[in-house]
């Protein structure tokens, strides 16, 4: 009921308990969302699975969705459904901070990383073959456009949330023409926002400074190509929690896609609906959704209570070493609206 529709992919596994979550918070904080559910089981067409047609047509209308992990159907010849949205909907940069989150105790408490990665090609490209038994090749695939359309998005995200500072995460030094590509069109994209600080580290060396000091990170936005940005995503996550606890959000021209990933609490489709789950990840995913679509009262009260609710600590899930169920979590945020 509102203004806007937002299609809503609840996924596999817990998906769809922690989409249920998510609307029933959205309902409480009466955000003017309407969610419009689609299927994305995925349908055979002319030999290869893809997704069906009016769920594409759904996020192709409302620009907006909101998706659960998707599991990849087992066997050969079969695509990732999540990479297949990303090129449906060239969703061209990937936005995932990590966020020390207080309440629930790591090594760490000091993480505010924000990474930004390619999302459309490199590793990711799916262009492999074999030149003779025994030798395969795996096209890396970079380009100044997509590097460029990347570096864009980072720059103004940067700028949007007040860093001011852009660093390019890399190996030119040894991947020359590739990842030189990509860092090249980031100092080209650089020139054009001078009020933003632009550097590059390595990626190893990134890695190492992360580890020992991330924050070191907490004042930059960093962008990097695919595969690169696809584990150092998770190495932070990792930092502050794991995937439960960080968002995601694919961001293209036409349509952008926010997500939870799969997690250490996901597997079976035996597991949906036990209300154990926590939906955590999925709320943080959807908060970057209401920010984008600048709806930030509703981004600001939802992130708070959330917060507020991992805090307190009376509350928690089992994954974040509590006990309740994943309602009475819910139900907790909920009475933290105000
Ligand atoms: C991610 C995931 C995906 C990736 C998989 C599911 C294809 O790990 O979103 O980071 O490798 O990009
Ligand atoms: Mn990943």
């Amino acid at each position: 009921n509102g203004n806007y529709t937002v299609t809503l992919i609840p996924g596999d596994g817990i998906g769809p308990e922690i989409s249920e979550s998510v609307q029933r918070i959205y309902q409480a904080a009466g955000v003017p969302i309407e969610w419009e559910p689609v299927n994305v089981t995925p349908v055979l067409k002319k030999g290869k699975t893809t997704i069906p047609d009016d769920a594409l047509q759904s996020v192709r209308k409302n620009t907006i969705a909101l998706k659960g992990p998707l599991a990849t159907p087992v066997g050969k010849g079969h695509v990732s459904l999540n990479l297949t949205l990303r090129r449906a909907f060239n969703l061209f940069a990937n936005v995932r901070p990590c966020k020390s989150v207080v309440g629930y105790k790591t090594p760490y408490d000091d993480v505010n990383t924000v990474l930004i990665r390619e999302n459309t090609e490199g590793e990711y490209s799916g262009i492999e073959h074999t030149v003779i038994e025994g030798v395969v090749q795996s096209i890396k695939l970079i380009t100044k456009e997509a590097s460029e359309r990347c570096a864009y998005y980072a720059f103004n995200h940067s700028r949007d949330i007040g860093r001011n500072r852009v660093t390019a995460i890399h190996k030119a030094n040894i991947m020359k023409l590739s990842d030189g590509l990509f860092l090249e069109a980031c100092y080209n994209v650089a020139k054009k926002f001078p009020d933003i600080h632009f550097d590059d580290v390595l990626l190893d060396r990134a890695c190492l400074h992360i580890v020992q000091d991330p924050a070191r990170y907490s004042d930059t936005v960093m962008v990097m190509p695919n595969l690169y940005g696809d584990i150092l995503s998770d190495m932070c996550a990792g930092l502050i929690g794991g995937l439960g606890l960080t968002p995601s959000g694919n961001i293209g021209r036409d349509a952008s896609i926010f997500e939870a990933e799969f997690n250490d609490q996901d597997y079976s489709p035996l597991k949906t609906f036990i209300d154990l789950a926590n939906p955590t990840a999925l709320l943080l995913s959807s908060i970057m959704m209401l920010r984008h679509m600048h709806l930030n009262p509703y981004a600001e009260s939802i992130e708070n209570a959330v917060l507020k609710t991992i805090a307190e600590g009376k509350h928690l899930t089992r994954d974040l070493g509590g006990q309740a169920t994943n309602t009475e979590f819910t139900n907790q945020i909920i009475n933290n609206l105000n």
